[in-house]
């Protein structure tokens, strides 16, 4: 019984402030937090023309994160291989962009893996990222 009450208890605590955050997050909100973990491991601070830079830069494979989400972040792309749609990614035209934490990292290790045949440095995650959010 006491186990079950302090469980109810539990969930409550972590499910209210999940939901009021998933309501109330802007992109900015999410990317700052994202941004500021992001600078411990940095080499450096995060710039803009860097994220834009690595963003566009085609790799020697031809990849590059443009191969799926397009040359302008401000249309949708279509996806290399399946030509599945991608909605913009300019958080200013797709509001739902850069408001997940857990869709961000999971889609940032999975690109990089696919663009660069390795995982992204918390130094390139952080410029992409400040360049994203600025869209
Ligand atoms: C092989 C195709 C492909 C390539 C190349 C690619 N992406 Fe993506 N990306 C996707 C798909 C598919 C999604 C998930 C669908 C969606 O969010 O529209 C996604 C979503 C994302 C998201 C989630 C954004 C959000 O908040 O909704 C980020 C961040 C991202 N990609 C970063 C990158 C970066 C950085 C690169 C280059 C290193 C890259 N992508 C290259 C296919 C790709």
């Amino acid at each position: 019984m006491i186990g079950q009450s302090s469980n109810a208890l539990l969930k409550v605590l972590i499910l209210v402030p999940l939901l009021l955050t998933a309501v109330v997050m802007q992109a900015t909100e999410v990317s700052d937090a994202m941004l500021e973990e992001f600078s411990v491991e940095a080499t450096g601070p995060f710039s803009v023309q860097a994220g834009l830079a690595t963003w566009s830069a085609p790799q020697p494979n031809g990849r590059s994160c443009e191969s799926c989400h397009g040359e302008s972040l401000f249309v949708t792309g279509s996806h290399y291989k399946t030509g599945e749609l991608i909605e913009p990614m300019a958080p200013s035209v797709n509001p739902e962009r850069l408001t997940e934490r857990r869709k961000i990292n999971k889609w940032f290790l999975r690109n990089c893996k696919w663009t660069y045949g390795r995982v992204c440095t918390a130094q390139e995650k952080g410029d992409i990222l400040l360049w994203l959010s600025q869209q």
